[in-house]
C-alpha cells in the first residue's frame, strides 16, 4: 500500500479495497452529500465501485484522491487530494482539481485543511504542476474557507448542474510567493 504524504496528524495513502466500510460511512451520509448533489449511496457495492473508480484513475492518470488516515489511531477518516478532470467543467478540461471529503465525526478539527494543504504542496513540488483548480458550492462555508486559507484564489462564480459554485485557481508562481 503506497503512502504519498505524511503531515503532523495524518497519513495520505492510496485508497484500497479494505477501505470499503469507511467509504460507505462517508458516502451514505446525507449531510456529507449536502453540497455534492444530495445523492448519498445506499449500499457497500456502490462504495466498492467508487474505490475501483479511484484506483482506475491511479493507473490511467498517475493520480487520484487518497485515503486520509489518522496517524494516532490508523482510522480511515475520508479522502483528499488531486484528481485529473477529463470532462469539460467551466470551459476547462484536463486540469487538476483539489478536493476532500471527511466522515462527519471528523469535521471541525482542522483535518481537511491539513490534508488539503499537503496535497497542494505535492501538486506543485512533486508533480510540478503549473496550476491547480478547485470548486466549491457557494453555500459550502467550510470548504470555501479551506480553499481561501491555503492560498487558492477566487476567480469567478459559475453554475455546475444548476448549482451556484465558486471557481478557484492558484498558479505555481503564486503558490511559491506565499510559501
Ligand atoms: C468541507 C469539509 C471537508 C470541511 O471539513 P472540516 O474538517 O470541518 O474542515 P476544517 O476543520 O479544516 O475547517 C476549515 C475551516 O472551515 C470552518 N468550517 C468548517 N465547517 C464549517 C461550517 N459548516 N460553517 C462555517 N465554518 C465552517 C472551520 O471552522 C475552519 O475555520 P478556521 O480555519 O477559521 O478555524 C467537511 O465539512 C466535509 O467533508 N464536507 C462534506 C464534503 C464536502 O463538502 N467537500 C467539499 C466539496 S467542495
Amino acid at each position: 500500500m503506497k503512502t504519498y504524504l505524511e503531515t503532523d496528524r495524518l497519513i495520505l495513502r492510496e485508497i484500497v479495497a479494505e477501505d470499503v466500510d469507511g467509504m460507505f460511512e462517508l458516502d451514505s451520509d446525507h449531510e456529507v452529500h449536502r453540497y455534492l448533489g444530495n445523492n448519498p449511496i445506499k449500499n457497500k457495492e456502490e462504495a466498492q465501485k467508487s474505490i475501483d473508480f479511484i484506483r482506475q484513475q491511479y493507473t490511467e492518470n498517475n493520480i487520484g484522491r487518497w485515503a486520509v488516515v489518522k496517524k494516532n489511531s490508523n482510522e480511515f477518516i475520508g479522502w483528499a487530494g488531486l484528481k485529473l478532470i477529463k470532462e469539460t467543467t467551466n470551459s476547462h478540461i484536463d486540469y487538476y482539481d483539489l478536493g476532500y471529503r471527511l466522515i462527519k465525526k471528523f469535521w471541525g478539527m482542522g483535518y481537511a485543511t491539513e490534508a488539503a494543504k499537503a496535497s497542494l504542496a505535492y501538486g506543485f513540488n512533486t508533480l510540478n504542476l503549473p496550476e491547480i483548480f478547485a470548486i466549491a458550492d457557494c453555500d459550502n462555508t467550510g470548504s470555501n474557507k479551506i480553499l481561501t486559507k491555503i492560498g487558492l484564489r477566487h476567480k469567478q462564480v459559475f453554475f455546475l448542474n444548476g448549482i451556484k459554485c465558486n471557481w478557484y485557481r492558484v498558479s505555481r508562481e503564486e503558490y511559491n510567493e506565499y510559501t
